[in-house]
């Protein structure tokens, strides 16, 4: 594909939805699956401990307007994008969009940062180490699909 990109963002979960963050979440998978396969992008979306964490890949105009689009949403706020950069190829090849979730598999990888002190806290993550834990989030999913 010409100019395959992908980007990877934090964001924290508005008060509005925090009590019901997996459920929003599920939400967001649905209509990003829809929309998402149309614009030929893909990508993972973590919500865990208040966050949310997401990767998305596609042509890089079609990503950069639905990244606009995204930080829009009312639902999160304090959006930082950790990366947006060429890519050689899909990493979530075959899903429009992912819901990632911290399997057992995936709980090691967060380990580090968890053992230093309350929670997740994908702020002290570098953007690789965070596209690792939803990579390693879609493969502990499509190894029990
Ligand atoms: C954390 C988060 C991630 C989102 N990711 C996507 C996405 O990958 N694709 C998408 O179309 N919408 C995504 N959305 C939803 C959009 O902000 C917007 O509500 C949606 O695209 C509107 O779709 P519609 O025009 O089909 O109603 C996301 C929202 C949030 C809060």
């Amino acid at each position: 594909m010409l100019s395959l990109y992908r980007t990877l963002y934090i964001s924290r979960a508005a008060p509005g939805v925090l009590d019901r963050l997996l459920e929003s979440a599920s939400q967001i998978v649905a209509t990003s699956d829809r929309n998402n396969s149309r614009l030929g992008v893909t990508g993972a979306l973590l919500a865990h401990d208040g966050w949310f964490v997401q990767a998305i890949e596609g042509e890089r105009a079609r990503l950069s307007s639905l990244l606009l689009k995204i930080a829009r949403d009312p639902r999160h706020g304090a959006l930082e994008i950790l990366t947006f950069a060429p890519a050689e190829s899909r990493l979530f090849e075959g899903w429009a969009m992912a819901h990632a979730t911290v399997t057992p598999e995936v709980a090691p990888l967060l380990g580090r940062v968890e053992a230093l002190g309350g929670g997740f806290d994908p702020d002290r993550m570098d953007a690789d180490v965070l596209v690792t834990v939803l990579g390693a989030a879609m493969q502990a999913r499509s190894s029990a699909a």
